[in-house]
């Protein structure tokens, strides 16, 4: 039987193809760039795999689902899979699977990136060297080794971070519910206590309903005057109107960004106009050694599915097969 590949993520044909084994007859039908949710519905329909949209636009819900009748797997192009509904899956017998920790590495390098260039305003200097400016008594920065971090969620990224940091010396505090996730010399506090006690706090949790606005007005007026705040997870995660007050009226020493809550980040949004604050395009990720690792990761689900093997990460607790019982 020839299986149907329907890939919304921004892939070439030849490198869907090349995800899967010759020994697998298949048709790749290709989405058109987003917006298209009428596009994802039709081709979909009849679809045996989806490799769901690496861009997080199109988005595969409720009405998407139950117009599906041969899913037997829905493959996120990245860890986060916050624009599958993984519940109405589940509830559907579709497993949704995402690519756990493939650039764990990757975002915990952009991360200490941030942490240092906010630390010792990095990014700041540079813009300033390049109008001639030349000062360094507003450069007095701080040693990462002399301060507390504190990681909400210490999963794949999380775990990784602390990693890096104990080679700096850092005291490193966390957060996260899983009472299984620890890291050796890293020390498990409540999450208002974190938010009291450290100097940086970099924030690592899935976009869910549980996690969504989980950083607002309360959460940064908790920190500790002068804290730096780092948040490459998602967007909403995070009040963006709670940050910019908190950054606005100098309680926090200043912000590193990958994600925000509307993306691609508005032109005008007053978040390109604060100076502590250290801003990149959602690419934290996005590593050439990361971009093996997914598409391996994405060709050994789909393949193991089209040999009836159960797929690895499924994340909504569907096993193979289980679609229309
Ligand atoms: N900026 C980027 O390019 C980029 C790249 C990769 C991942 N991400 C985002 O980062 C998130 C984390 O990635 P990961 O690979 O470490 O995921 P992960 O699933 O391995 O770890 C997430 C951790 O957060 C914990 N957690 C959940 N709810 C929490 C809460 N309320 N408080 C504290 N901890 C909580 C979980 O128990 C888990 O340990 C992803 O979900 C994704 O959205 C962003």
């Amino acid at each position: 039987m020839t299986a149907r590949v329907v890939c919304l993520s921004p892939f070439s044909e030849d490198a869907v193809r090349g995800l899967i084994d010759p020994r697998h007859p298949v048709e790749v039908i290709l989405v058109p760039d987003p917006p298209a949710q009428e596009a994802v519905l039709e081709a979909t329909h009849l679809a045996h795999l989806v490799i769901a949209d690496q861009r997080h636009k199109h988005r595969i819900d409720r009405r998407v689902l139950e117009n599906m009748r041969n899913c037997q797997l829905i493959q996120a192009a990245s860890v986060g899979f916050d624009t599958v509904d993984h519940r109405a899956a589940a509830e559907l017998g579709i497993p949704v699977a995402n690519c756990a920790g493939y650039n764990r590495e990757a975002v915990a390098d952009w991360t200490m990136l941030a942490i240092l260039a906010l630390l010792r305003r990095g990014a700041w200097a540079d813009r300033q060297m390049r109008t001639g400016w030349w000062s360094q008594q507003e450069l007095l920065g701080h040693q990462l080794g002399a301060l507390t971090v504190g990681i909400v969620g210490l999963g794949n990224v999380g775990g990784t971070v602390a990693r890096r940091l104990t080679g700096f010396g850092s005291r490193v505090i966390y957060a996260d519910p899983d009472p299984s996730r620890e890291f050796p010399g890293a020390e498990r506090v409540e999450l208002e206590e974190l938010l009291a006690t450290a100097d940086v706090v970099t924030v690592h949790v899935p976009l869910d309903v549980d996690t969504r606005g989980m950083i607002g007005r309360d959460a940064f007026a908790r920190m500790k005057p002068g804290a730096f705040f780092v948040n490459a997870s998602r967007g909403p995660v995070v009040d963006e109107a709670a940050l910019l007050h908190a950054l606005d009226s100098g309680h926090l020493g200043g912000a590193g960004l990958d994600v925000y809550e509307t993306e691609p980040l508005a032109h005008d949004s007053p978040l390109r106009r604060v100076d502590r604050v250290f801003l990149s395009p959602h690419f934290a990720g996005t590593t050439v050694e990361a971009r093996q690792r997914l598409y391996e990761m994405i060709g050994t689900n789909l393949n193991r599915v089209l040999d009836g093997e159960p797929p690895f990460n499924v994340v909504n607790q569907v096993g193979v097969g289980s679609a229309g019982s």
